[in-house]
């Protein structure tokens, strides 16, 4: 049988009200498909909407109009019990500062959602991909002690071993140092190579260049769409003078 395909967003938009008189229109008409074994990146300067548009994307913000389908489900639709379902069956999000639970220890937040499907957890296995992470703090640390590039990595090895189709990052590399950086990102390639659906929001150009497609946001549209997109292409998208 065919794979439904990962997510389909269709004319997403997404205005925030300020006041009563007062609303900021982000994201505008949006439309998007993305398949499994597929990765993304999104681009765009600081404020042009990409973790807004990540967050309506993954089930986490409800666009102002527009509709999502995630795994061929409409998240927007379901009661909170089904969108818990939901995204605890089919989604992980790496999002700094959004998902831990600062009040458990590294390695109870990475066996979580392990936890909750009643699958079984392997310390052995976490321990292997913390070291293979490169991090440093002890798996007994509580999260709220650790550093933003360690959170980071905590929920990114979450993110692995829960074994979801869809993987949402916001600056996953962001917080980290250059070894790291590459680290993670080659365990985020991996995850689409084994086929799933990966979307990454980042301002790595480099990193950029080894996805598959590449969305370039400009006040709030989908100003170029790259496939398989070079760093010279992107450089390109985003008017960046590389020698400035
Ligand atoms: N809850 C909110 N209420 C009002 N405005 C918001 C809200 N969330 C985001 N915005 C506005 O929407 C715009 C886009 O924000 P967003 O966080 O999506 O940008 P971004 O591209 O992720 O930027 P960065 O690269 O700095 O993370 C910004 O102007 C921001 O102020
Ligand atoms: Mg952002």
């Amino acid at each position: 049988m065919k794979k439904a395909s990962a997510l389909i967003a269709s004319h997403v938009s997404k205005s925030f009200q300020l006041d009563k008189s007062k609303a900021v229109s982000v994201l505008k008409d949006i439309s998007l498909t993305a398949r499994y074994g597929e990765f993304i990146s999104i681009l765009g300067v600081s404020g042009s909407g990409k973790s807004t548009l990540l967050k309506c994307i993954s089930s986490l913000l409800e666009p102002t109009s527009g509709d999502v389908m995630i795994n061929d489900v409409a998240p927007y639709k379901l009661n909170n019990r089904k969108l818990a379902k939901l995204r605890q069956e089919n989604i992980s999000f790496i999002f700094q500062s959004y998902n831990l639970v600062p009040a458990l220890p590294v390695i109870e937040n990475i066996a979580l959602p392990l936890h909750l499907s009643h699958k079984k957890v392997n310390k052995q296995e976490i321990r292997d991909l913390l070291r293979q992470m490169k991090f440093q703090a002890d798996m007994n640390s509580f999260v709220n002690t650790l550093s933003g590039g360690e959170q980071q990595k905590v929920a990114i090895a979450r993110a692995i071993l829960s074994d979801s189709q869809l993987i949402f990052a916001d600056e996953p590399t962001g917080a980290l140092d250059s070894t790291s950086r590459e680290v993670i990102f080659d365990l985020l390639r991996d995850m689409a190579n084994r086929g799933k659906c990966v979307f990454m929001v980042t301002h790595d150009i480099e990193l950029a260049s080894y996805t598959d497609r590449a969305l370039v946001l400009k006040d709030g549209n989908i100003y170029k769409e790259l496939q398989a997109p070079s760093a010279q292409d992107l450089y390109q998208a985003l008017e960046i003078d590389k020698h400035n």
